[in-house]
């Protein structure tokens, strides 16, 4: 949909010359299930975006129709809202309920949501949804606040609101995503690098077209198993605050008082942590063997330690990995269900995607859709 077709959906709908705020998706290259845990993540954001197009209100209502769902959601900012309703709206009403409760004076509004982020694919639609939206509304108020509160003010909407207690990963990358480059974050300091992105490869993404949705539920139960692993380890060694303050090594040596279950989690994320750190090594020095490699152990740490794959992504990965330039591949985001990120060099992209196409039809009788990414800027008005 171009911006002029934005525009007449927008005014078929409400009155006024809306402005147009866009926010991107994601992909997760390595660094899963550490943003909570206070680790490192590697994401680049790509060019899907979700779009909003808004005018402002001389009352406090928010009406917010999405072009997906082709259904209105009304909300009055003056009144208290119910929060984790389980409905597409939770994410953009929780935004502004947040920013309220933030002291953000926010007016009410018209917004039309056009996604184009694969909805419930791992590639954080939500976080598109809540940048775009929250930008918007702070931008027709009148309201500047930094970026990193923003993301912050986000991924509190998703935690409180929605109900899911995700990480700050997906709402820092759409707030701070650059063309051409991964962002490795430091998730303890919140400081981050913008690491320039190889050009004879391309961030091949495949999608099972599973949804997850068992996401939330089962994303939770990991995060308490973290904080468990978390409250066991700090008995023994007091200055552990987090699993960021946790090697491999100590997980292994209580091992037995984690049990196994919370003893799989801890392994999975402080050696995760690791990977991150000397992934970002490869990139500086365009080894894309190791980084390739780091990828594919990342990913048997998901299945076997964290337990967050699922068939079809590993049916996906295998496929990626005896094709001919491909140097990686691994499930990207919170898992059950989703995508796979694919680092493909460029001549190789055409075979690739045919082999995974036909490979992944013949596993499964599902059928993939694969998409050749390019890296995107952060949240911004287009319009
Ligand atoms: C989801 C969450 C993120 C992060 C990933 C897993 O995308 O929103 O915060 O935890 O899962 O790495």
């Amino acid at each position: 949909m171009t911006l002029e077709e934005l525009t007449a959906a927008f005014q078929k709908l409400y009155k006024g010359q809306p402005r147009i705020y866009r926010a991107p998706g994601r992909v997760n290259l390595i660094g899963e299930h550490t943003d909570y845990n206070e680790g490192f993540v590697m994401p680049a954001a790509i060019n899907f975006s979700t779009f909003v197009a808004i005018t402002k209100r001389d009352d406090q209502v928010l009406k917010i129709h999405s072009d997906i769902f082709k259904e209105e959601a009304e909300i009055d900012l003056a009144q208290d809202a119910t929060p984790g309703r389980k409905h597409w709206s939770d994410y953009p009403l929780g935004v502004a309920i947040k920013l309220k409760e933030a002291g953000h004076n926010i007016s009410g509004a018209n917004l039309l949501v056009h996604g184009e982020v694969p909805f419930g694919s791992g590639l954080s639609s939500s976080a598109a949804i809540e940048v775009s939206t929250g930008l918007a509304l702070l931008d027709i108020s009148g309201v500047k606040i930094d970026r990193l509160k923003l993301a912050k003010i986000c991924q509190k909407a998703e935690n409180e609101f929605v109900g899911a207690r995700t990480g700050l990963m997906d709402q820092f990358i759409a707030c701070f995503g650059k063309a051409d480059h991964a962002v490795m974050l430091d998730c303890r300091s919140l400081e981050s690098r913008a690491l320039p992105l190889p050009d004879d490869v391309k961030l091949v993404v495949c999608n099972t077209m599973v949804k997850h949705e068992l996401a939330s539920s089962e994303y939770n139960a990991r995060r308490e198993q973290c904080e468990e692993g978390v409250r066991i380890l700090s008995q023994h060694l007091p200055k552990v605050n987090s699993l960021r303050d946790v090697t491999p090594n100590d997980v292994e040596r209580f091992r037995a008082e984690l049990g196994e279950v919370v003893f799989k989690r801890c392994l999975h994320v402080t050696a995760e942590n690791y990977r991150v750190l000397k992934a970002a090594d490869a990139l500086r020095d365009r080894d894309l063997k190791t980084f390739g490699k780091l990828m594919y152990e990342s990913h048997q740490s998901l299945r076997d330690d964290y337990e967050v794959s699922y068939k079809e992504l590993d049916v996906m990965v295998d496929l990626a990995k005896p094709i001919e330039g491909v140097f990686g591949a691994r499930m990207t985001g919170g898992g059950f269900g989703g995508c796979t990120i694919n680092l493909v060099s460029v001549d190789a992209v055409d075979e690739f995607t045919q082999t995974i196409k036909n490979g992944y039809a013949e596993a499964t009788g599902k059928h993939a859709e694969v998409y050749v990414c390019s890296t995107a800027d952060g949240a911004e008005r287009v319009q």
